[in-house]
């Protein structure tokens, strides 16, 4: 009795220690690429594409010359620094939702005369890295990280209890998702920052696709590169056998959506297996990896008060490009 006991024990001990040799992550990979590639459409979930290689691609290509995005919000911030900072008052816990590199951050960080930072992104590798850079930028800053995915709600670290709060969404993120999921977003940052709090986003607007496109795909093929290194992504940590080559980068406009849309496109028919699961798709059929939806200042404004930000403050560049938007997490009243 006691040898079959044992040899259970072992077991169970034998698939826990599996368990966490494969972490959460790699394993919502791997069902979620399995489950994208069998469902009609195909379609992959975006945050794969942040790999430490697929971060340091997006990194270049928000310094592209087609890339509007980076600089435009960037700019807006430096222009409106003391007039955002007086409308978010000092001492705010700045809490950033998918930080990346954190390149915008000491803009938001300087002005704002923050109590504590908190950087979250599902990236860890590439958090510690400028984590790192920001603790030699603002030795005095406490700075919490949270490596995890901001899609889902956040338990804050002890040490913001009482402090108040401002979330920092920055890059039109919020345009990656479509609106359902946007508002159930907006609504989970109003639950982990709390009543009272502000949230500063950016917003990407509407404009003509002959702006929009090449910002999508670029002359040097860098968004190509991006997008083709969630396949090579699948390749390297799900075993997977994709011929790369055999696919292309395809960005669209998507005008009823007000959306573009990124695609990989076979160019010929093919066939691979993906954790030993075959798979087959035809010359011009695509895997779709990405939306970025954009949104009017009008769109935008009610897309916030949707989830219960009333917006406070708003600002653009010179061309309307693009929107920053101050808003306040209230009590959503009864109506009238
Ligand atoms: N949210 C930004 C945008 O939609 C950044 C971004 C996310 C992006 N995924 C991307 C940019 C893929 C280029 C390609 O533009």
């Amino acid at each position: 009795m006691a040898a079959v006991g044992d040899a259970r024990t072992r077991r169970a001990a034998v698939r826990e220690s599996t368990a966490t040799t494969t972490s959460l992550a790699d394993r919502a990979f791997r069902a979620d690429v399995l489950a994208g590639l069998s469902g009609r459409p195909r379609a992959i979930p975006a945050r794969w594409f942040y790999d430490r290689r697929g971060s340091e691609l997006f990194e270049d290509i928000t310094r592209l010359p087609e890339y509007y995005l980076t600089r435009t919000e960037r700019s807006i911030l430096s222009a409106h620094a003391a007039d955002i900072a007086s409308l978010t008052g000092p001492g705010r816990a700045v809490v950033e939702f998918g930080s990346g590199s954190s390149a915008k951050t000491p803009l938001v960080l300087s002005a704002v005369a923050p109590s504590a930072y908190v950087p979250i992104d599902i990236s860890g590798e590439f958090l510690r890295d400028s984590v790192a850079e920001l603790e030699r930028q603002f030795p005095k800053l406490p700075i919490h990280p949270i490596e995890g995915d901001f899609m889902h709600r956040l338990v804050l670290p002890a040490a913001l209890a009482n402090q108040p709060r401002l979330g920092f969404f920055p890059g039109s993120t919020i345009g990656n998702m479509n609106a359902p999921a946007a508002v159930d977003l907006l609504r989970a940052m109003w639950e982990t920052l709390g009543e009272g709090s502000k949230l500063l986003i950016g917003i990407d607007r509407i404009k003509p696709a002959s702006v929009l496109i090449p910002a999508y795909d670029d002359a040097q093929g860098v968004t190509a590169e991006f997008n083709l290194n969630l396949l090579h992504r699948i390749n390297r940590e799900l075993g997977g056998t994709i011929p790369v080559s055999a696919f292309r980068h395809v960005a669209r406009w998507n005008d009823t959506e007000a959306r573009i849309e990124m695609h990989l496109e076979a160019t010929r028919d093919v066939s691979f297996s993906v954790d030993g699961r075959p798979f087959a798709i035809s010359k011009g059929k695509t895997i779709h990896t990405e939306n970025s939806y954009k949104y009017g200042p009008r769109d935008a404004r009610l897309l916030l008060r949707s989830a219960g930000w009333t917006p406070i403050g708003e600002w653009t560049d010179r061309e309307g490009l693009f929107g920053l938007i101050l808003a306040e997490a209230r009590a959503i009243p009864a109506a009238p």
